[in-house]
């Protein structure tokens, strides 16, 4: 049985006053958590924050990106190593955000899962189309050529510990949530993608929802068959929040 988790990416909001109220807050609510998993990915600066104030505690965190690179002459890039001696149990890859401000390709992605998990951490990786792609019918087309690239470097055999988040673009931070048939649609076709190279691996990988969950929809979304929790961004900024799309999990 996979058990559920759901991820916050606080993207690049916080300070250390607020972090340190909603680090607390979620601390004390994660006591009352029973049967899912929950962690927070919180920008490079306030790793140490967040390991020092959910140290001990059921909540794990990680990073937002990670560099495909190790250490060395990369100004500004975070290497998985960093990350890993933080205390990051996760790193996201491949989130929207990078691919299409930043200019993450599947080909840098793929190295940054790969560089994640060579460091003993756990990648979430994000995959998802654009409104466009969906409206074209290509969304399988583009899932798919987004975990092959993922595939073809680290081999089926990583995504027994990877994590795959899939979020629709047009979903993010809309406000427009993927309907659950919808989500669960392109879910179970990732799970059948990861199938055809090894059905074991497929049916223990954590595949999340991301894209507008909020506590009301929550429980709806994580009902689905093929839904293993969810990514969490804007909602994840809100402990109360938060603590209530967690036990929308359970
Ligand atoms: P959102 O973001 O929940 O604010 O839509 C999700 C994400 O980008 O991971």
């Amino acid at each position: 049985m996979r058990g559920k988790l759901v991820a916050g990416n606080w993207k690049s909001n916080g300070d250390l006053a607020a972090n340190g109220r909603l680090l607390g807050q979620v601390r004390a609510g994660s006591v009352a958590l029973k049967g899912i998993e929950a962690a927070v990915c919180v920008p490079y600066p306030y790793l140490a924050q967040a390991q020092q104030g959910l140290a001990g505690s059921s909540v794990a965190w990680g990073g937002q990106d990670v560099s495909q690179f190790g250490a060395g002459a990369y100004t500004g890039a975070v290497t998985a190593a960093m990350l890993a001696d933080f205390g990051c149990k996760y790193a996201i890859v491949g989130h929207s955000e990078r691919r299409s401000i930043f200019g993450d390709t599947d080909a840098m992605v793929a190295q940054k899962f790969e560089a994640a998990r060579q460091a003993g951490l756990r990648p979430i990786f994000c995959v998802g189309e654009s409104l466009q792609e969906r409206e074209s019918g290509v969304t399988e087309q583009v899932v798919g050529r987004q975990l092959d690239a993922v595939l073809a470097v680290s081999g089926v055999a990583a995504f027994s510990l990877a994590v795959i988040a899939y979020e629709p673009v047009w979903a993010i931070g809309t406000g427009k949530t993927a309907s659950p048939a919808q989500a669960q649609a392109v879910h179970a076709f990732i799970r059948g993608r990861i199938a055809t190279g090894d059905k074991a691996v497929a049916e223990g990988v954590r595949i999340l929802y991301g894209g507008s969950v909020k506590a009301a929809n929550a429980k709806e979304l994580f009902a689905q068959a093929d839904i293993d929790g969810g990514l969490i961004g804007g909602a994840s900024l809100v402990a109360d929040e938060f603590l209530a799309i967690c036990r929308s999990a359970v």
